[in-house]
Order: structure tokens, then sequence, then C-alpha cells
């Protein structure tokens, strides 16, 4: 199976612990031992906001604070890939097009962010798009799709189950309210939506939980399902 993962950044380096990371590729390299093709897209997580916000206060604009969030994410990517042995490239992939060549020589290559404007959230879904790949993993700090943000409403409920259109509708409902924040952002869904593929969202703090949706489709979190 063609597979993307994309692992938050507050799920693979919410600090500098060598051991998450190192378990991380271990994961990685699980699948990718089980004859899984593996592309890996990482988020920037606490040190991307530390960085944005103390460059905000020095007067940067939004496109200066993307590209420094886009650095930090590659940073967190050679995290990743000092923890993977030779089956990854050894430099994080700063085009769709570096990233789908080692696909094709099968390779692992990790991305961060790409272009300004967007997160890594858009770029797991554009990567898994432009690979065909069969299934799109959001291994994120909560363990799934809600439908009001759980942080501020204790009755917020988990969907097991969206269409990418759902998803979608879903997702543009919670950006209206002020300060929720969605597992997968609204760019995100919609190029989901239009890909048409499979994706699970899921709780990456144990990334065994990535291995098991992967190799055993188990896994608990929502998965979203392209329209029939
Ligand atoms: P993230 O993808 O990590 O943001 O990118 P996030 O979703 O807010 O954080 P986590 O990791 O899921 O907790 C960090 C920042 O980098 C810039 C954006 O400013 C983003 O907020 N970025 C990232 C881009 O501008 N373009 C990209 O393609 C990716």
């Amino acid at each position: 199976m063609r597979v993307v993962v994309n692992v938050g950044g507050s799920v693979l380096a919410p600090d500098l612990e060598p051991d998450r990371v190192a378990d991380y590729a271990a994961a990685i390299e699980t699948l990718d031992g089980a004859g899984h093709t593996v592309g890996v897209v990482v988020g920037g997580g606490p040190t991307a906001r530390e960085y944005i916000t103390t460059a905000r206060e020095l007067g940067a604009n939004e496109i200066a604070l993307d590209q420094l969030g886009i650095a930090v994410t590659r940073l967190n990517g050679r995290l990743l890939i000092a923890a993977l042995d030779d089956r990854a490239v050894p430099t994080p992939a700063e085009s769709y097009e570096t990233g789908r060549e080692a696909v094709r020589r099968g390779d692992i290559p990790v991305l961060g962010g790409i272009v300004a404007a967007q997160t890594t959230d858009a770029v797991a879904a554009a990567f898994a798009e432009y690979v065909g790949a069969d299934l799109l993993v959001y291994a994120t700090s909560v363990n799934g799709v809600y439908d009001t943000d759980p942080n501020s409403d204790a009755e917020a409920t988990c969907f097991d189950r969206l269409t990418a259109r759902e998803l979608v509708s879903v997702i543009a409902d919670m950006e209206m309210n002020a300060g929720s924040s969605a597992p997968v952002d609204l760019l995100a869904a919609k190029v989901i939506e239009r890909s048409g593929v499979r994706t699970i969202v899921l709780d990456g703090t144990d990334p065994q939980r990535v291995v098991d949706a992967v190799r055993n489709d188990a896994f608990d979190g929502t998965e979203i399902v392209p329209e029939r």
C-alpha cells in the first residue's frame, strides 16, 4: 500500500526528547519493512509557534512568519531523518516533485512545509494526491475529528466516519468559531475531497497506532471515506 503519514509537530517534537523521534522513526521503518511505500510530512509544533510569536512581535509580516514556520517544519524533518536509517532521503524534500521522485525510487521522503499561507495538513493532502496514495494518516494530538472543539466543549462528539464532503462542512463550521482548532484544516479537507484519498485521523502520541492503522486497518479515530 502507498501511504502518506502526517506527523504533527506537537506529536513528533513537543520538546526535543530523542525517544519520541526514535519511536516514530521505528514505526515508519516497520511500515517500510512490511512492504508499504511511505512518505512522511512533518509539522512545526510548539517550536514553530514560539518563533512565529517572537518574530510577529518584531514586526515581521505574515509571509515572513510562514517562511519561519516552514523552516522549523524542515528542522523537525531533519530530526526525523536523523533517526531514520538509510531508507530516508537525507534532506527534507522542498517540493512535491522531489518527494515523488523519492517515492518512485522506493526511498522514504520526509517533507515539511512547501509554500507560504498554508500548513503541513494541506501539504500532506496534496502530497497524497500527487503520489496517488491509497491511504493518508494524520497522526495528531487528538483522537479524531469532533463536531465542536473538545478543548472548550465537554459535549463534543468524535465522528467515527465521515464522507470527505461532510469533513469539509464540519471543518468549515469549526473554523468560523474563533479560537477553535480542527485536527485537519479546511484547505486539507478540500484537497482530500477533491482527490478522494481514504484518510484516517488518529491520536498519534503513540506511533504504534499509526502502524496498526496501516497494517491491520485497526484504529480508534475518524475515517474519512471518498464519495461514492
Ligand atoms: P504546521 O503545519 O506545523 O502548523 O506549520 P500547525 O498545523 O499550526 O501546527 P501543528 O504542527 O499541527 O501543531 C507551522 C507553520 O508553518 C507555516 C505556517 O505559518 C504554519 O502555521 N507553513 C507550513 C507554511 O506557511 N506553509 C506550509 O506549507 C507549511
